[in-house]
């Protein structure tokens, strides 16, 4: 056992998306204490360049640091895809897990036609991480990526199913998924029959896009296997929790506390009381 396991796990996102991973993270790790960052003053990351994210990503991940963390979990996959790697490097030697690995290899197991939908932001669609990542694990596979902005601001906002997100996903991604287009793509291109989520805004989404995609394709996250890599690396560098008690739960915003509560209920599927969440600058 390592001193620093009692410490929290610290999470970070540009927002309320990286609840997704903390519910999963709860679920799976019971006793472990969460501090949970939402840097919803900077919102979006996702139309922002790549400095300007590796940039923000640093001051937030300081700001957990600072509070005392024996671990990070970069809860955001666009600033996995622009920063993981410069938040590895300033803040060793703690252990520093981003989303989009565990996301690839959900996408990968999943698949069984190898042609793999990932939906993101732009930039992490423009950087590419998922294309690679997935591409590791199965050389073999089509992927296909396509930006999906709206989705962002639709899930902060509290919208997450019904006509109106229906008739945006459908705007982004009716195309890829016809039968026509994948003939138009050539006899290698079968239809796709795996949407991976590569935001972790998107799950809150999923009735609207499974009804947008049709029933027989699969809709994958990162959540779940983030959960497990994050367990693993626990055990492996002896930083394992030993409490046996309810973990403790704290929650941080750039701005707008109360709006984090109620958008944050939303996300949590619990109520998320206004004095749980703490404003913080960076
Ligand atoms: N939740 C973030 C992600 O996983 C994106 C949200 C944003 O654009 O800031 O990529």
């Amino acid at each position: 056992m390592n001193d620093s396991s009692r410490l929290p796990i610290g999470l970070f996102d540009s927002g309320m998306g990286g609840l997704t991973v903390f519910k999963a993270l709860a679920e799976r790790l019971p006793h472990e204490d969460l501090l949970y960052l939402g840097d919803t003053a900077r919102l979006p990351y996702g139309t922002k360049g790549r400095d300007t994210i590796i940039r923000y990503t640093l001051k937030a991940a300081q700001k957990l640091v600072d509070m005392g963390v024996k671990m990070l979990v970069i809860a955001c996959n666009t600033a996995t895809s622009a920063a993981l790697e410069a938040v590895r490097e300033q803040f060793a030697p703690l252990p520093v897990m981003g989303v989009v690995a565990p996301g690839a290899q959900a996408a990968a197991q999943a698949s069984v036609n190898g042609h793999i939908v990932v939906v993101a932001t732009e930039a992490t669609i423009a950087g590419g991480a998922y294309q690679q990542a997935i591409a590791r694990i199965r050389p073999e596979a089509v992927v296909t990526g396509r930006a999906c902005t709206l989705f962002v601001p639709l899930a902060e906002e509290g919208w997450m199913n019904g006509p109106i997100v229906e008739g945006v996903a459908s705007r982004y991604l009716a195309d890829i998924f016809s039968p026509d287009s994948s003939m138009a793509n050539g006899a290698n291109s079968a239809v796709p029959d795996t949407l991976l989520l590569g935001c972790t805004h998107f799950p809150m989404l999923q009735e609207a896009l499974q009804n947008v995609v049709g029933p027989q394709v699969r809709i994958v996250d990162s959540a779940a296997t983030t959960a497990l890599r994050v367990a693993e690396e626990l055990k492996a560098t002896g930083l394992l929790s030993q409490g046996n008690g309810p973990a403790h739960y704290s929650f941080l915003t750039t701005d707008n506390t109360a709006r984090f509560a109620r958008t944050g209920s939303l996300f949590l599927g619990r109520e998320l009381g206004h004095g749980e969440v703490s404003l913080v600058d960076l």
